[in-house]
């Protein structure tokens, strides 16, 4: 089979990386890939956003299966357009990708399944929503409705930053027409999790969980990032919550959307807040997570290509998902400045010297007159694999120190929870 992967970051590189594996895959390109997918996939320059672009040549190169990486390209219709055209695609289709497109209709759906998530108004007028947290005076989350490259999101301390979200989204317009209209939610305190699940609208089969690292410094300092580091599993996410999650939340979406004439097939990933009272929705995105596909697809032992298939043919019932029951940590290398202004064309090198189980999936590469360069904030996701969290963490973290670019950074806390949780279950 002939697969195409639409993207060019890390996670993009891991489903690269991983659909190679299948026995049914004779060949993969990548649009537009990066300047390590190019070593396991053939580039082709065409950008996620270019759907039209995209579908032309999946037609042209006879094309059997397309597997959509960012949310761009999922809400903007392009699973749509590729099924119009008899192309197989995996994704959920723009009405489902809504979930993550619009924080409103995400919120409006869950409150009408009952689904747990922050107490929250919607504002279209920034008078409306500037009155609402002054009345409020305290701290709140401020989010703009619609796609803002993870950054629309403001967790405000107290009244002065609510307002001040408020004016830079709706009236500044700091994310353009996403910030039409406000969300303004109860700010949850716990810890994070990740759940991810592939679906076919009828089964559902969660992933293995993870934990990302928003905040570019140690300690969780900082302004947030796409992600800085991940790791799987999760020791937050017990057997308990795992069963909560599915009842509560994963089947009622899904379960729910279905009835309202959605069908929902793809893989939803399900942002939660681990609180006191069990887990709460911090949102829905419609797409694997960058960089929790870094730890946890390469868990995975199943055949990628064939749940994928699954998803689309809506058989998902006969599926089972193998994990490696070993932990995987992802240790993000990013430019000097990231997630601020960076330079790019920085040389890459110490990847050749790495041990064979440390995986390096590529986020912002490129080649320049054969070399390996940098050409983005995350420049680099390294993948170490362990019995335990903590033997994942050393051996990963003795892969990133051989590696050098001018500027690098990197996280040397990830997955600082799960060692501290070790420590007091021990
Ligand atoms: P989102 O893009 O909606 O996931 O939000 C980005 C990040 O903001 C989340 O990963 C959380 O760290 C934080 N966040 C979002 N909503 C809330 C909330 N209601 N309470 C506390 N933190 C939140
Ligand atoms: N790691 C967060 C995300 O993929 O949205």
């Amino acid at each position: 089979m002939k697969v195409l992967v639409v993207g060019g970051g890390g996670r993009e590189h891991t489903l690269v990386w991983k659909l190679k594996q299948s026995s049914h895959v004779d060949k993969i390109y990548c649009a537009p890939g990066n300047g390590g997918i190019a070593q396991d996939a053939e580039c082709v320059p065409l950008a996620a956003e270019d759907l039209h672009g995209l579908a032309d040549f999946a037609q042209e190169k006879r094309i059997d299966l397309t597997v959509v990486g960012p949310e761009a390209p999922l809400t903007a219709g392009i699973v749509d357009i590729f099924k119009s055209r008899g192309l197989k695609v995996f994704g959920p289709d723009a009405k489902a990708a809504c979930l993550e497109g619009s924080k409103v209709f995400a919120k409006e759906k869950m409150t009408r399944y009952g689904v747990p998530t922050a107490a929250y108004r919607v504002f279209y007028d920034a008078a409306a929503a500037l009155e609402f947290v002054r009345e409020l005076n305290g701290p709140c989350v401020v989010k703009a409705d619609g796609l803002a490259a993870g950054k629309g999101v403001i967790i405000a301390k107290n009244r002065a930053e609510a307002e001040q979200a408020v004016r830079l989204i709706m009236e500044e317009r700091a994310f353009g027409d996403a910030g039409k209209a406000v969300v303004v939610e109860q700010l949850l305190k716990g810890e994070e999790v990740s759940v991810l699940a592939f679906t076919d609208g009828k089964t559902i089969k969660t992933l293995a969980a993870s934990q990302d690292h928003k905040r570019v410094f140690d300690g969780d300092e900082g302004p947030n990032t796409g992600g800085m580091g991940a790791y799987s599993p999760a020791p937050v996410y017990t057997s308990e919550l795992h069963e909560k999650t599915v009842k509560d939340i994963l089947e009622p979406v899904i379960y729910g959307l279905a009835d309202d004439g959605i069908k929902y097939k793809g893989v939803i990933y399900a942002g939660l807040m681990v609180t006191s009272e069990g887990p709460y929705v911090l949102e829905f995105n419609c797409r694997f997570g960058d960089p929790e596909t870094q730890v946890v697809v390469p868990r995975l032992k199943s055949d990628l290509l064939e749940v994928m298939n699954a998803v689309i043919e809506e058989r998902l019932d006969e599926v089972e998902l193998e994990w490696d029951p070993r932990a995987a940590v992802c240790v993000v290398a990013a430019s000097g400045g990231y997630p601020g202004a960076y330079e790019k064309g920085k040389v890459i090198t110490g990847l050749d010297e790495l041990p064979p189980d440390i995986l390096v999936f590529h986020a912002g590469t490129a080649l320049s007159n054969g070399k390996l360069v940098t050409s983005g904030g995350r420049v680099l996701g390294i993948t170490g694999f362990g019995a335990t969290i903590e033997d994942a963490v050393k051996r990963v973290y003795s892969g990133v120190e051989r590696i050098h670019f001018e500027g690098i950074h990197y996280r040397r806390d990830i997955a600082h929870r799960a060692l501290k949780r070790g420590m007091l279950n021990d």
